[in-house]
């Protein structure tokens, strides 16, 4: 069951710290093409989805896609960290141009989790890295002042699911 009340259309981020497990959940519940994930594009323009030199030339290709699925009406949902405001700004502005809804989704998982998850995957991130992004996370209320239209925590999804609501 999908748990993410996503009409088509609508603009979505996920947002958390590397291994807060964005990927896993947008594999879990949504179709491959809905997804648009910056790991994804940095393998399409460097065939390597951990080589950071290749971000900038992978975000340029990431904002094409999704502002071209926007354009469409196509659901569309960005599985990239998003803990800046900056990057969280873009869509936002995208979203409103084409007159589509913005959902994120935060992923709040304690940092011991994340560090747990982190460690026990095929790509480790370093745990300082880990730490630094899960400072970031915004709060809820942030999330609404920046004009999310609709803000969900992904233990509350994810609860959700399990038992069927
Ligand atoms: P980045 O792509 O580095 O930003 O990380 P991510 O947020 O996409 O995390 P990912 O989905 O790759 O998950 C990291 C690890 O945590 C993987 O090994 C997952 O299998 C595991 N994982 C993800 N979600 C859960 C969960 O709900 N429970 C448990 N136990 N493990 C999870
Ligand atoms: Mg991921």
């Amino acid at each position: 069951m999908n748990p993410l009340p996503l009409p088509a259309g609508e603009a979505c981020a996920l947002m958390g710290p590397p291994g807060s497990g964005k990927s896993t959940f947008a594999r879990q519940h949504l179709k491959p093409t809905e997804i648009v994930s910056s790991d994804f594009c940095r393998a399409l323009v460097a065939d390597d989805e951990n080589d950071q030199s290749a971000t900038g030339d992978a975000f340029e290709v990431l904002h094409l896609i999704v502002d071209k699925r926007l354009a469409r009406g196509r659901l569309t949902v960005i599985d990239a960290t998003n803990l800046r405001s900056s990057d969280r700004a873009w869509l936002l502005a995208r979203a409103r141009h084409w007159k589509r809804l913005t959902t994120a989704v935060l992923f709040d998982v304690p940092l011991a989790t994340v560090q747990a998850q982190n460690a026990g995957r095929d790509r480790v991130v370093p745990a300082h890295v880990v730490r630094e992004f899960h400072g970031l996370l915004p709060t809820v209320d942030q999330l609404h002042d920046e004009g999310w239209d609709a803000v969900h925590l992904s233990s509350t999804l994810t609860r959700r699911s399990r038992t069927g609501r």
